[in-house]
């Protein structure tokens, strides 16, 4: 019988047949996964792992004990791995042994600690499309988070997906021809499609699996109500997870949505233009606004800091309870530095306790639970005085201290519990009578062991005589063929090896079936200890998912506190009118920069009628870009509800804030740079109303000078015109300043700079009025360009401004200024 057709690989073509397509297969032989055919060539190659072959099928195994190391990896390579397991213990003489898949590990759905990123959700998204609205749900099944969300546009789903940045999505087969849903995914982009059959989206189905999940009668209490779609995706997430995948996703106890009215709207453009958070595209290390603000001291609250940073607040009570709250922190540093301390100590109680309740968690996690949630009536107790109805004492609230399961952890696990759970080691003596006799008698055994080979070796005479042991017969004796003579005869041999005998007597005999007894019903004992410790915890999932949200607000304004008392910030005026007012505003990344020189501050004034659109010129280098960039993430620092770096300002709240900011080619989409700059530009004039923010950045760079005057023109007007958006707008045409004349609420501003002779001093301050130069070739000539190129530029730069062609027709802008004749034919070719 070749190895293809054993009962055993029969098995396994059985159970990988049964596997999402793609899937490898963990086949358990032994203490070993095993891998075969297809499967096994691409592990070894992603793992590094010696392929071997047996009878013709390439296989290649990882040890069981190392195989969360092995599916990491595998995982991070965007794999999706099913682990199978012996469903009985093999046993002489039975047959084959009865596998089954137990679980299957996704990226999307990835628990292990050396795959997530503690500062991140991983994210298994959902998608689910009719009639031009767009439903996704979004599951967290690391920390039990649900959410859904639904749009009216393919471009604000992909908003959404790119702040949530899913690992895995999990779409309905039809929607895998629709081209505006494909171009969200592109071919070797971050995010695994998992392609599902449409039924697991129907109403009927989904509905039924969702209120059996939650035990409800109805998602109304969820505010599920008006959100069909994305209810739908929600139950096939689920599905996916929970069928597809067999996993337990009990610790998801909740669906809640999430309504675009109550926050700012910040596309994936801006996160990228405004360096928000670090994203794919941008230099690893490149400095962001999250890496300002950072000073989280928790995962939960790491986590949660950015959501912030991408979902600020568009409700002025919501920013202002936060705002209330930071301030009541910078005005007691005590406080602040002894919360700090304290949540510190907090752990990941979102994981640990989303590990423990899927069954995967150790006693190592329930030990880190036991110590984050011994931290919690300390927590408590320190915010206790704060006055009712203000974030610290609604947080506080909600910190739940379980002192009856931390009494029961400390009581049963010991301090530096080992990571195996079904080794042993892990209950504390005193916790359980049956287990320390158990124990005790484990020992002893251990000790008669030692004082039977001392009394064998006194009888007999050789000092050479060992107890040894092994799997194959147990304890035995040995002798070396050189004492053999004096072997007694009540022993009984078992085995002849070269240079020695082994025997075993009936008192040894005996005496093993106490030991290893005690040892292994010591062991079996305290795992099934061990699972009900667990179990009290898991049953607490709802409460520890409670406090950890909790934790989560607290540190996020603590951290906000903090940045704004080392940091200089101010609490900026929330109201609910029309202007953005900032007096010595500062850009909150390039001032923290090291290199950088001293940050000038510089003021704004928008509102919806005499300052509406912002015109900035002034040289190159000046600070214009900077400068939009400032206003833009004040605005978005004051929505977080977190304190900004300026002397004074008020902030009117606003619905969405748009940038069109730099050139950049989007070559892994197939577009051109100004096919983007003008895709974007559509997008804010389509989507932007007169409650949003708008910062240009030199719109129309892109083309020919007077196509991009026009294009710029005509923007600037519909802006100030039809949308009424408060608009900052850097450029440098002049030609748009000569806007103010003709529009009321347009109004010039340029930044300062001092010219002596050939040399400019940029001083960073923007000031009112149009500026009147470009000063390109100055900057130029900073920049390191060859003194020959930049004489010829000036003369060209003079013959420019004197008009196009000479009285011969001849282009003037090649006509050297003195005299080099020769020298402009040839450079004619260039033009
Ligand atoms: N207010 C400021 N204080 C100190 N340094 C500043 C300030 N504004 C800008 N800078 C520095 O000047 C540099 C150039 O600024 P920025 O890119 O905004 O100029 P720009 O006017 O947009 O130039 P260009 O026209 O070439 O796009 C920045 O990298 C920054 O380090
Ligand atoms: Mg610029």
């Amino acid at each position: 019988m070749s190895e293809a057709t054993t009962p055993l690989m029969g098995q396994y073509r059985k159970l990988k047949g049964e596997l999402p397509p793609g899937t490898l297969l963990f086949f358990r032989l032994g203490d070993f996964y095993e891998m075969f055919y297809d499967d096994a060539i691409e592990a070894s190659r992603l793992l590094d792992l010696t392929l071997t072959k047996r009878q013709q099928v390439p296989m290649c195994g990882v040890p069981h004990h190392a195989a969360e190391l092995y599916l990491a990896k595998l995982i991070k390579a965007g794999k999706k791995v099913a682990i199978s397991e012996q469903m009985e213990e093999p046993s002489a003489g039975k047959g084959l042994v009865r596998r089954d898949v137990v679980r299957i590990v996704t990226p999307g759905t990835v628990l292990e600690e050396q795959v997530l990123d503690a500062h991140l959700h991983n994210y298994l998204a959902g998608l689910c499309c009719a009639d031009g609205v767009f439903g996704l749900a979004m599951l967290d099944l690391s920390t039990g988070e649900f959410w859904i969300e639904q749009f009216t546009s393919a471009a604000a789903l992909g908003d959404a997906l790119a702040r949530g940045a899913p690992s895995e999505c999990v779409v309905p087969e039809s929607l895998r021809e629709n081209a505006e849903l494909a171009a969200l995914f592109p071919a070797g982009g971050p995010t695994l499609l998992s392609v599902r059959e449409d039924w697991t989206f129907e109403p009927d189905f989904v509905a039924d699996l969702l209120l059996r999940h939650f035990k409800v009668y109805s998602l109304d209490g969820f505010g599920c109500a008006g959100q069909q779609l994305a209810v739908r995706a929600a139950g096939a997430v689920l599905h996916y997870v929970t069928d597809e995948l067999r996993r337990n996703a009990s610790h998801v106890r909740a669906l809640h949505v999430k309504t675009s009215a109550d926050f700012l709207v910040i596309d994936e453009g801006t996160v990228a233009h405004l360096d928000l958070v670090p994203t794919r595209s941008a230099a690893a290390g490149a400095p962001t606004l999250l890496g300002v603000l950072d000073k989280t001291v928790t995962p939960m609250g790491g986590r949660l800091l950015r959501d912030w940073l991408l979902r600020p607040l568009a409700r002025r009570a919501a920013i202002v309870a936060r705002q209330d709250t930071i301030e009541a922190l910078t005005r007691d540093r005590a406080l602040l530095h002894d919360l700090t301390a304290q949540l510190a100590e907090i752990r990941d109680l979102e994981r640990v306790i989303a590990r423990l309740g899927v069954g995967g968690g150790n006693a190592r996690e329930l030990q880190a639970l036991a110590r984050s949630l011994a931290a919690l009536p300390g927590l408590r107790a320190l915010l206790a005085a704060q006055p009712a109805g203000g974030l610290l004492a609604e947080n506080a609230g909600a910190i739940t201290p379980l002192p009856e399961l931390v009494d029961l952890i400390s009581r049963a696990i010991v301090d530096e519990p080992p990571l195996a759970i079904k080794e042993g080691g892990m209950i504390r003596r005193g916790y359980h009578p049956e287990l320390d006799e158990l124990l005790t008698l484990a020992t002893a055994g251990r000790q008669w062991l030692a004082d039977f080979q001392a009394r064998e070796q006194e009888r007999t005479g050789i000092k050479s005589l060992k107890v040894r042991h092994n799997n194959i017969f147990g304890y035995y004796i040995e002798i070396t063929k050189s004492n053999l003579a004096a072997t007694p005869t009540d022993y009984i041999r078992k085995q002849t090896m070269v240079n020695a005998e082994r025997f075993i007597t009936p008192e040894l005999k005996e005496y093993e079936n106490k030991i290893v007894g005690a040892q292994d019903r010591a062991t079996a004992l305290e795992y099934e200890l061990f699972v009900q410790v667990r179990d009290a915890a898991v049953l607490q999932t709802a409460a520890i998912q409670r406090s950890a949200a909790a934790i989560a607000q607290l540190d996020v304004l603590g951290a906000l506190a903090e940045r704004a008392l080392a940091l200089g910030y101010v609490r900026p005026r929330i109201t609910e009118g029309d202007a953005i007012l900032i007096r010595d505003g500062r850009h909150p990344v390039v001032e923290q920069l090291a290199e950088a020189e001293r940050f000038v501050p510089n003021d704004v004034l928008l509102d919806g009628t005499a300052n509406q659109l912002i015109i900035i010129t002034g040289p190159n280098m000046a600070g214009k870009s900077t400068y939009i960039r400032q206003v833009a993430l004040l605005v978005v620092m004051a929505q977080m509800g977190a304190f900004i770096p300026a002397a004074e300002a008020e902030i009117g709240v606003v619905d969405r804030v748009f940038t069109r900011v730099g050139a950049s080619d989007d070559l892994a989409r197939g577009r051109s740079t100004f096919m983007v700059e003008m895709q974007e530009t559509a997008n804010i004039l389509h989507n932007a109303t007169a409650k949003s923010l708008i910062v240009l950045d030199e719109i129309g760079r892109g083309t020919s000078t007077f196509d991009g005057i026009s294009i710029a023109w005509a923007v600037a007007e519909h802006l100030h015109n039809q949308v009424k958006a408060k608009t900052l707008f850097a450029t440098h045409y002049h030609e748009l300043t000569d806007l103010a004349l003709t529009l009321r609420g347009v109004k010039n501003y340029n930044v300062l700079v001092r010219e002596s002779g050939d040399r400019i001093a940029f001083l960073r301050r923007i000031v009112p009025g149009a500026a009147d130069k470009s000063y390109g070739i100055h900057v130029a000539r900073l920049a390191g360009l060859p003194d020959g190129v930049i004489g010829r530029a000036k003369e060209i730069l003079a013959n420019l401004e004197e008009g196009e062609f000479g009285d011969q027709g001849q282009p003037k802008l090649a006509r050297p200024r003195k005299g080099k004749a020769g020298d402009s034919k040839n450079q004619l070719a260039f033009f």
